[in-house]
C-alpha cells in the first residue's frame, strides 16, 4: 500500500529482515553460554538482545547499570506482536513486578536510579510492590512523574485517560545522580518584570520571545506520543517518545554510563542512550520489535537528533 509522503514510520525492508534474522539466532545462543568476562569484552556494554528478560537477566553481572528504565507490559490485555499479554489479578501482577524489579535491583549500581513506567492503575500496583521491597531497605521510592501524553479520542462515559506515570526509585537516597541543570525547561515569560535598575528579573530577552530556564517539575506536558509523521515512529503499539526518555537519561546518568532497558520493545532508551553518548543494554523477546530496535540503532549512527530537544534545550510540545 502507498504511504502518505509525510508518513515517516520506520519499517523493515526484506533485506534488513533477512540480515537481522541471521543475527537473532547467534545472539540468542551466545546468551546461554555467555560468561561475564566474554560479555564485557565482546559488546563493550552496548547491545540489544532478542530474549526473554527472566532468562537473560540471570546472565548479567551484578551492579553494572547506572540507570535502568523499565517499561513493562502494563496490567492490561494487549497484543505484542506474536504474544498476547493478558490482564492478571492485582496479586499476580504485583508478584510479576516484584520479580522484574528485584531482578533489576541486582543489576543496578549502589548509586543508580531506576524508573518504572505504568498507567494510572498499573502504577498503583507497581508502587505497592516497590513499597514492599522498600521495607527491607533495598530501594527507595523518591518520586512519581506524571506525563500528560495526550492520546486517543476520549470517551463519552468517562474522562479520557491522558496519564502515564513513571516511578523513580534509587538504592541510596543520599547518593544518586541528578543533573537538574541538564533538564531545565524553557518557559515563555508572559509578564516580563524588571527590577528597580531596569534589569530583567530572572528572564532572557531573545529575538522572538522572552524566556526563563526553570528547573523541571514532576508533571510533564511538553511531550507527545510518537505518531506517523515523526522520524522515530514505528508500528509498536506502546512505543515511548525519545524526548521523554532523553529527560530521564540526561537527569539520571552521565556520558559513558550504562543504561539498561529490559522490555525494550523498539529500543527507545537504548537509542536515546546512544544519541546522548551513553552505553546501553536492552532485551526484547519479540523478533519484530528487536529488529526495529536494531534498525533504529543503526539510524542513530548518522542521526543523533531527538525531536523536541535542540541545542541542549527542551522545547514545548513539538
Ligand atoms: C510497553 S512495551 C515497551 C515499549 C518500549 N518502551 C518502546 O519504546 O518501544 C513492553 C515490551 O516488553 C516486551 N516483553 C514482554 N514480556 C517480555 C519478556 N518476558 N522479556 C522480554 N520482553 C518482553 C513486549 O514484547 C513489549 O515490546
Amino acid at each position: 500500500m502507498e504511504r502518505a509522503s509525510n508518513n515517516r514510520t520506520i519499517y523493515l525492508t526484506e533485506n534488513e529482515r533477512q540480515l537481522f534474522f541471521e543475527d537473532i539466532d547467534s545472539v540468542d545462543k551466545e546468551i546461554n553460554t555467555l560468561k561475564t568476562a566474554e560479555y564485557y569484552t565482546k559488546y563493550d556494554h552496548s547491545a540489544v538482545f532478542c530474549s526473554d528478560y527472566f532468562k537473560f537477566n540471570k546472565f548479567l553481572p551484578s551492579e553494572i547499570a547506572d540507570l535502568i528504565i523499565i517499561d513493562p507490559p502494563y496490567n492490561l490485555s494487549k497484543q505484542y506482536s506474536t504474544t498476547a499479554f493478558t490482564k492478571m489479578s492485582d496479586y499476580d501482577y504485583e508478584q510479576y513486578m516484584s520479580n522484574v524489579i528485584t531482578g533489576c535491583l541486582r543489576i543496578l549500581k549502589p548509586n543508580g536510579t531506576m524508573y518504572i513506567c505504568g498507567d494510572w492503575r498499573t502504577s498503583f500496583l507497581q508502587q505497592k510492590t516497590i513499597e514492599n521491597i522498600e521495607k527491607n531497605g533495598n530501594c527507595f521510592l523518591i518520586n512519581r512523574i506524571t506525563w500528560a501524553r495526550d492520546k486517543g479520542r476520549g470517551s463519552k462515559n468517562n474522562w479520557k485517560n491522558n496519564i502515564e506515570d513513571i516511578l523513580m526509585v534509587v538504592k541510596d537516597k543520599n547518593n544518586y545522580t541528578f543533573n537538574a541543570d541538564a533538564v531545565k525547561v524553557k518557559k515563555t515569560i508572559l509578564a516580563p518584570y524588571k527590577d528597580k535598575d531596569g534589569n530583567n528579573k530572572d528572564w532572557i530577552a531573545d529575538e522572538d520571545e522572552n524566556y526563563r530556564m526553570t528547573y523541571a517539575s514532576n508533571i510533564w506536558n511538553d511531550i507527545t506520543i510518537p505518531f506517523w509523521s515523526m522520524p522515530e515512529n514505528t508500528e509498536h503499539p506502546t512505543q515511548k517518545p525519545e524526548k521523554l526518555y532523553a529527560k530521564l537519561v540526561l537527569a539520571s546518568s552521565n556520558e559513558n554510563d550504562l543504561i539498561y532497558e529490559p522490555f525494550c520493545g523498539t529500543g527507545t532508551a537504548c537509542v536515546v542512550a546512544k544519541k546522548l553518548c551513553r552505553k546501553y543494554l536492552g532485551v526484547e523477546k519479540e523478533q519484530e520489535y528487536w529488529m526495529l530496535a536494531q534498525k533504529r540503532l543503526k539510524m542513530a549512527d548518522d542521526d543523533k537528533k531527538i525531536q523536541g530537544y535542540e541545542n541542549g534545550i527542551f522545547r514545548d510540545k513539538k
